[in-house]
């Protein structure tokens, strides 16, 4: 924040927790006043201070409240508690197309090892951790049993497969869809999360540059029990400060809808997880989330 709207945005804050509301973003030096109030409706879709809401540009908002004068006040990103709404997404599989990547990697473990691998097994690896994965390879491994350290050497491996893949990739492996969808929930007001098994979800989103468009990434690496348990999908709500049954998942696999239910959460469907009766809502494709929410 810049510094002489510290102080003010001190008392803002402070009072948007007297009245229940919360603070839900900033603006950067310079923008001030009404300027502000633009920049949150634009950024929001809507701001609403107390009782008064706007969803469009008002000139009136800056001298709203004494808190937010028009000597520069931040403006203010409030809205009220029960009307924050989070979207949290499964990546692999709804945002990008690692699947196919994770299925190139694990095949070449499998051929290696003379396992019986294909398409219709790789299936059951939608959401669930690499250890798992592996397990599940592993049901038609005739050899001798494998120790842990062996396992953990093959995981490992098929993850170097894997990561060398995902290096190949950039902003263009993101359909112009989905990016144009997450742009306009995000201009409705809707906070935005992933919510992934992966432990590589970070390096997913940095290679293909839409690590900006989410609020909160809770992965592989903050999680102890992978879907179908609810875990990430409650962590993620725990990030963006919402209330599980005030979030609805986006989700391509039948552990990941699972793992949704369990959280309490609205379950909308795409892809395979379309064939599964246990979804709320299912989409045939990632745009038609702009006419659900
Ligand atoms: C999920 C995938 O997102 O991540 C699974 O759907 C995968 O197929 C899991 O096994 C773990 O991924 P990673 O990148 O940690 O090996
Ligand atoms: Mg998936």
């Amino acid at each position: 924040f810049g510094v002489p709207g510290m102080a003010v945005y001190k008392r803002t804050v402070d009072y948007c927790k007297e009245k229940g509301l919360t603070v839900i973003g900033d603006v950067k030096r310079g923008d001030i006043g009404s300027t502000s109030a633009a920049y949150a409706v634009g950024h929001l879709g809507k701001v609403q201070v107390g009782s008064r809401s706007w969803s469009g540009f008002h000139e009136d908002f800056a001298t709203v409240n004494p808190y937010l004068g028009s000597d520069g006040v931040k403006p203010f990103l409030k809205v009220c508690k029960e009307e924050k709404k989070g979207i949290i997404f499964d990546l692999d599989g709804v945002i990008v197309s690692t699947d196919k990547f994770h299925y190139q990697a694990w095949k070449k473990i499998a051929d290696k090892m003379g396992i019986e691998f294909n398409e219709k097994i790789n299936e059951r690896l939608r959401g669930v951790s690499r250890m798992e994965s592996l397990e599940i390879i592993l049901e038609k491994y005739e050899g001798a049993p494998l120790s842990a350290e062996q396992k953990q050497a093959l995981a490992e491996e098929k993850n170097g497969y894997y990561v060398d893949l995902l290096k190949t990739m950039e902003r263009c492996d993101v359909s112009e869809e989905v990016v144009n969808t997450l742009k306009s929930l995000r201009r409705k007001g809707y906070f935005l999360a992933v919510g992934s098994s992966s432990k590589n979800a970070k390096i997913i989103l940095r290679q293909t540059r839409i690590e900006d468009l989410f609020d909160a990434v809770p992965d592989g690496n903050n999680i102890t029990r992978s879907k179908p348990d609810p875990e990430v999908f409650l962590k993620a709500a725990e990030y963006i400060e919402l209330l599980p049954k005030q979030c609805a998942v986006v989700e391509d696999a039948r552990a990941g809808i699972d793992a949704a239910k369990a959280a309490g959460m609205m379950a909308v469907g795409i892809g395979t997880a379309t064939e599964y009766d246990k979804c709320d809502r299912k989409i045939k494709s990632f745009g038609e989330l702009d006419q659900i929410f």
